[in-house]
C-alpha cells in the first residue's frame, strides 16, 4: 500500500508574516492526517514555516534546485542550500517553470538527480499541454517526460521519489480533469515505469495528481486507485480549504 501524499504548492504567494499566519493556522487543522502532508513554499519563507512547523506533521518543501553543488548560477539555489534550511521535499519541472523559464526534459532530469543526491524527495511534474491532449498526445508525452526525468536514478531513488500529474490546461483553471482521465493518465505513467524499472518499482512510487483539486473533488480523486495524492496550487494558499483536502478520507 502506498501512504498518500499531499502537498501544497504556494507558488509565488505569501511573504514571511502571510506564511507565519497560514502555516500556524494549518498545524492544528492537519494534525491527524493519515497522509503525509508538506509545503513547498516560497525559499523567502523557508526559515519561519521552517520554525513553526517543527515537531508536526508537516514537512517543508521547495519549488525548484539547482543541478549544480555551487559556482556561477545567479538567482539560484543547490540541493545542499535547500536541505541545510530544513527542506525535505522539492518540486522539480513545474509546467511553469517549463512554460515561462524554459525548463526541459534534460534539466528536469539533472536536478532530479542533484536533489536526490542531497537526500531530498523530488516531486516531479509531468503533464500534457491542451492541444496535445485533443491531439491524442497525453500518454506519449507524460510518458516521455517522466522516463527522462528519472533516468539515472537507482531503483531505490525512483521508489521513493514523488510524481505528479498535472495536466496543463487543469491547473489554475478551475478545470479538473475527471477522476477517470486522472486516473488512467497515472496508470500510463506507472506503466510506463513497469516496463522500463519493473512491476515493484512502479508499485512503490507515489504519483499524485494535480491541477484544480480542492475539497468539493478531493474524494472522488483520491478514490481511484491509482491516485496516491494531490499537488494543490490555489485551494494550498487557505488552510480550512488545504485542511480539507488533506483530510479528505475523514
Ligand atoms: P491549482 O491547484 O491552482 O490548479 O495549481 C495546481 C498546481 O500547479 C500545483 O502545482
Amino acid at each position: 500500500m502506498r501512504k498518500a501524499i499531499i502537498a501544497g504548492n504556494w507558488k509565488m504567494n505569501k511573504t514571511p508574516a502571510e506564511a507565519a499566519e497560514l502555516v500556524s493556522e494549518l498545524i492544528p487543522l492537519v494534525k491527524d492526517a493519515d497522509c503525509d502532508v508538506v509545503v513547498c513554499v516560497p525559499a523567502a519563507d523557508f526559515t519561519v514555516v521552517g520554525e513553526a512547523i517543527k515537531g508536526t506533521n508537516i514537512k517543508l518543501g521547495a519549488q525548484n534546485v539547482h543541478f549544480a553543488k555551487s559556482g556561477a548560477y545567479t538567482g539560484e539555489l543547490s540541493a545542499d542550500m535547500l536541505k541545510a534550511c530544513g527542506v525535505e521535499y522539492v518540486v522539480i519541472g513545474h509546467s511553469e517553470r517549463r512554460q515561462y523559464f524554459g525548463e526541459t526534459d534534460k534539466t528536469v532530469n539533472l536536478r532530479t538527480l542533484a536533489a536526490v543526491e542531497a537526500g531530498l524527495t523530488p516531486i516531479i511534474c509531468v503533464g500534457e499541454m491542451k492541444d496535445e491532449r485533443e491531439a491524442g498526445y497525453t500518454d506519449i508525452i507524460v510518458e516521455y517526460q517522466t522516463l527522462m526525468a528519472l533516468h539515472g536514478l537507482t531503483d531505490e531513488a525512483i521508489k521513493a521519489a514523488v510524481i505528479a500529474y498535472e495536466p496543463v490546461w487543469a491547473i489554475g483553471t478551475g478545470l479538473t480533469a475527471t477522476d477517470e482521465q486522472a486516473n488512467e493518465t497515472i496508470g500510463v505513467i506507472r506503466k510506463a515505469i513497469e516496463r522500463k524499472y519493473g512491476k515493484d518499482v512502479a508499485d512503490a512510487v507515489r504519483i499524485q495528481y494535480g491541477g484544480s483539486m480542492n475539497p468539493k473533488n478531493v474524494k472522488g480523486l483520491m478514490a481511484q486507485p491509482e491516485i496516491d495524492g494531490g499537488l494543490i496550487g490555489g485551494a494550498s494558499l487557505k488552510a480550512p480549504d488545504f485542511s480539507q483536502v488533506v483530510l479528505y478520507n475523514k
